[in-house]
C-alpha cells in the first residue's frame, strides 16, 4: 500500500493549526496571562436575531412529522439558492438558481472543486495567499506558478505574458493583505483567462466588507466572467457562520471546458461526495438575505471595520507601515526593526499576549510581514492595541 506521497511536500502543519498549538503551549506555561486573539479570522459578533429566529422555527419544523425533512437537494434548498440569486441581482448580476450550490463554506469548496480538474493542470497562485489554495494543489501534485504580490503592485499581482495557466486563484478582498482588485484589473484577468482557456477560482469570502462603491464585489460584474470563472462565497465572515457553517459556490451554466459543462461536473461531484448543509442552517442562511437580516449583519460589518480603524490608527501612531483594513477585515503590516514574521509573532505573543498571524505563513513574499484581524471583540481589541503600543512604542 502506498500513501499519497504529495503530502510529504507539505509544510508540517496547516498554518492556523501551528499557531493554535504555539498559543496553547504558551497559555499552559503562563496560566494567568489573558491572551487576546487577533490571529485567525474568527468572528466574535453573535448570529443576528433574524437568523436565530429562522433557525428556531426550522428546528420546530424538524420535530413535527408533517414538516420534518430528510435529505435535501445536493445543490442546496431552492429557497436559499433563490435568496442568493436575489442578493446577486442587487449587484447587477443575473444568476439562475441552478448555478448556485450551497456548501458548508468556501474553504471546503475551494479545495473540493479541484476534483473536477486534471492534476496535470498548471495552477497560478498569488503569493502571499490563503494557504488552502497552495496546500490543496500540493496534495494533488499540481504544478504551481506563484505570482508575486508586494508593496510595488499593492499586493495585487496581474497576469504575465508568457505564463500559461489552466487554473488561477484570485481572492478579493484579499486574505491576507486586504487588497481589493479594481474593475479594470479584473477585466484584464478575465481576458487573460479567456485567451488561455483557463478557469479563475474567485474567492469572494470577504466581499461584504467592500465599502468603496467603484470596487467589484463579484467577478461576474465583469463581462465574460461567466465563461471563465467560478466564485466562492461564505457566510462565515459575512454573517458570523464560522461555527454554524454555510457558504455557496457559483458555477455558471456558460462555463465549458474540454467540451464539458463545469456546472454539470460539479453537480456530479457534489451528488457523489456531499449530502448538503442541514435544513436548519440553510433556513438561518436564508434569513441573512432578508431586509432585516442584511441590516443586522451590515451593523456587524461596520463594527469590524471600526475595529480595523482602531488598529490602523494605532499602527500609524507607531509609525508601522501597513495596508488593508479599509475594504477588508485584515490589516497587513511590516514587522518593525527588520524582524522576521515569526520573530515578531513571538514578540507579540510573549511580551504583549497578543496572537497575530505571521506573514511568512502565507508564502515567501509574506516574510517580514504580519497580519492582524479586525474580527475581535472591541474591548479586547483596544486592550491589545494598547499592549502592542507599549511593546513597540
Ligand atoms: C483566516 O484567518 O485566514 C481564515 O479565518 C481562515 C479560514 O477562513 O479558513
Amino acid at each position: 500500500m502506498n500513501i499519497n506521497k504529495n503530502y510529504q511536500n507539505l509544510k508540517e502543519g496547516y498554518l492556523f493549526q501551528t499557531i493554535s498549538e504555539k498559543v496553547k503551549k504558551h497559555s499552559k506555561e503562563n496560566p494567568d496571562l489573558k491572551i487576546i486573539r487577533l490571529g485567525i479570522g474568527d468572528v466574535t459578533r453573535p448570529l443576528a436575531p433574524p437568523v436565530i429566529d429562522a433557525m428556531h422555527k426550522a428546528v420546530a419544523e424538524m420535530g413535527m412529522a408533517e414538516s420534518f425533512r430528510g435529505y435535501g437537494d445536493y445543490e442546496g434548498y431552492s429557497f436559499l439558492r433563490a435568496a442568493v440569486c436575489g442578493y446577486y441581482a442587487k449587484k447587477g448580476v443575473a444568476l439562475r438558481e441552478d448555478e448556485v450550490f450551497v456548501s458548508d463554506g468556501a474553504k471546503s469548496d475551494l479545495a473540493n472543486i479541484l476534483d473536477i480538474f486534471s492534476s496535470g493542470n498548471t495552477v497560478v497562485i498569488p503569493d502571499p495567499v490563503y494557504p488552502v489554495y497552495v496546500d490543496t494543489n500540493i496534495m494533488a501534485g499540481r504544478k504551481i506558478i506563484y505570482m508575486d504580490g508586494n508593496a510595488d503592485n499593492a499586493f495585487l499581482p496581474m497576469p504575465k505574458s508568457g505564463v500559461k495557466a489552466d487554473i488561477i486563484y484570485l481572492c478579493s478582498p484579499n486574505n491576507p493583505t486586504g487588497a481589493v482588485y479594481g474593475k479594470k484589473q479584473l477585466e484584464r484577468w478575465v481576458s487573460y483567462a479567456l485567451e488561455n482557456d483557463a478557469v479563475i477560482l474567485f474567492d469572494g469570502a470577504y466581499e461584504i466588507f467592500v465599502q468603496d462603491r467603484d470596487l467589484p464585489t463579484s467577478i461576474y460584474q465583469i463581462s465574460g466572467a461567466d465563461r471563465c470563472a467560478i466564485e466562492f462565497c461564505s457566510l462565515s465572515k459575512t454573517a458570523g457562520f464560522t461555527g454554524t457553517r454555510c457558504g455557496y459556490t457559483v458555477v455558471p451554466q456558460a462555463l465549458m471546458r474540454d467540451g464539458e459543462s463545469l456546472n454539470k461536473l460539479w453537480l456530479r461531484r457534489q451528488a457523489t461526495k456531499f449530502n448538503g448543509v442541514s435544513y436548519v442552517v440553510q433556513r438561518g442562511a436564508e434569513a441573512v438575505f432578508t431586509k432585516n437580516g442584511m441590516e443586522r449583519i451590515k451593523g456587524d460589518i461596520s463594527y469590524y471595520l471600526e475595529n480595523a480603524r482602531i488598529i490602523t490608527d494605532a499602527l500609524t501612531e507607531l509609525g508601522i507601515w501597513f495596508t488593508g483594513g479599509k475594504n477588508a477585515p485584515y490589516i497587513w503590516l511590516k514587522c518593525p526593526g527588520r524582524m522576521s514574521s515569526w520573530e515578531f509573532f513571538d514578540v507579540l505573543l510573549c511580551k504583549a499576549g497578543v496572537v497575530a498571524t505571521p506573514g511568512a505563513g502565507f508564502g515567501a513574499n509574506g516574510e517580514g510581514f504580519l497580519r492582524l484581524t479586525a474580527f475581535g471583540d472591541r474591548e479586547n481589541l483596544i486592550e491589545a492595541m494598547g499592549r502592542i503600543k507599549a511593546v513597540c512604542g
